[in-house]
């Protein structure tokens, strides 16, 4: 498969992950960090950066299907994934199917989640799965916690999807999965 984006030791396929995960089984892999699609939707306002609009619709793009059936086919041991509380069990099925049977939790905290129409509960945490064989052990000197607020219209960061995860959590994930004996690439 041809590289969207080849610099610096970086390579970029841009490309369903069906199809990309079985062409690196030869690669040497040391973990995949996924967001994928968690297929519960999201509350969108009638314009971006109106989140405290109380008035909103629930949305369900189509690429939003909440699949699980990549993680059979990850050419790799360590998965960290971000995953909505309400679909664990799938999840955790398909990690165990496997051979990813320890599974532990990192959270990014928003300190300041988006409110919910109708007075819902605001949903601050957002769990982030790591899933393994027996024996893997996270590192980095910090806790399983990362408050950081989430990515609101026109900031630096914010490139306009509306699920982008910041940086500092994806950089804090990544640190987290690094010891003397594990180097990260890509
Ligand atoms: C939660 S969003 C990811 C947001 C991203 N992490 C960010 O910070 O902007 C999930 C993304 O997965 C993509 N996606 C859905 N199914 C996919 C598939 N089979 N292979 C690759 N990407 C897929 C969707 O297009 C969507 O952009």
């Amino acid at each position: 498969m041809k590289p969207y984006y080849e610099q610096d030791g970086i390579t970029i396929y841009h490309g369903d992950c069906r199809q990309v995960l079985p062409t690196l089984k030869d690669t040497a892999i040391d973990l995949v960090l996924s967001d994928p699609p968690y297929g519960t939707g999201g509350w969108r306002r009638g314009e971006a950066g109106a989140g405290s609009n109380p008035a909103a619709t629930l949305v369900r793009e189509d690429w939003d299907d909440g699949a699980v059936d990549w993680l059979a086919l990850v050419p790799c041991d360590v998965v960290l994934t971000f995953w909505p509380p309400a679909r664990t069990f799938q999840l955790l099925s398909a990690a165990n199917a496997r051979g990813l049977t320890k599974h532990r939790q990192l959270y990014w905290r928003k300190p300041d989640p988006k409110p919910q129409p109708g007075g819902r509960t605001r949903w601050s945490m957002e769990p982030i799965w790591v899933l393994s064989p027996d024996g893997f052990q996270l590192y980095g000197n910090t806790d399983d916690l990362c408050e950081v607020s989430a990515l609101r219209a026109g900031q630096p960061e914010w490139l306009g999807h509306p699920y982008q995860k910041p940086l500092k959590v994806m950089r804090w994930l990544l640190a987290k999965t690094k010891s003397d004996s594990r180097s990260i690439h890509g």
